[in-house]
């Protein structure tokens, strides 16, 4: 497995929006897999395709505790399908926005329906943490990032931040 570099933000690509994916296939399921080992890797609980530059809608997710056995999740084609009345706030960050995070309101508990990496249709019914990473993920599908449901203030804020990241970043690389 491999590890892929994650893209940050501002980039044209995290605000693209993902195209289906006809068929599953090995080259697909080797991309999940390197996903999942770079997510992993990070640490985070959850990175879309277009964090790692393929303009694909495939998800990874994996939101169990540390000291639990591991439950990951790739979602081909996810889509929701029902969202819950209720909403919740969560504090949400990104691996594509590093040491960023804010309150994001969402509803509590969605459905969504997804092939697994068999090709099969598949549904899963989430609430709290997982409804909340499932809805992030799938925003990034659609080029959203958590930032923007946030006031254009505080958008503008992380993005500055972001933009000074990236540039400290570049100088690494190239001392
Ligand atoms: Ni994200």
């Amino acid at each position: 497995m491999a590890l892929l570099p994650i893209i940050w933000a501002p980039d044209p690509v995290l605000k693209a929006k993902c195209a289906s994916v006809p068929d599953v296939d090995d080259e697909l399921r080797r991309l999940m897999d390197d996903m999942l080992a770079t997510m992993y890797a990070a640490p985070g609980v959850g990175l879309a395709a277009p964090q790692v530059g393929v303009l694909k809608r495939l998800i990874v997710i994996d939101v169990s505790d540390k000291d639990k056995p591991r439950s990951p999740l790739q979602l081909v084609n996810p889509t929701i399908v029902a969202v819950s009345d209720e909403l919740q706030i969560y504090e949400e960050g990104c691996l594509s926005l590093p040491d960023l995070f804010a309150d994001v309101e969402r509803p509590r508990a969605v459905t969504v329906a997804y092939l697994d990496r068999d090709g099969e249709e598949r549904k899963i019914d989430a609430e709290d943490v997982l409804a909340v990473c499932l809805q992030h993920e799938i925003d990034h599908l659609d080029g959203v990032l958590f930032t923007d449901h946030l006031s254009a203030l505080k958008r503008n804020m992380f993005m500055k931040k972001m933009v000074k990241a990236k540039k400290v970043r570049a100088n690494d690389h190239a001392a």
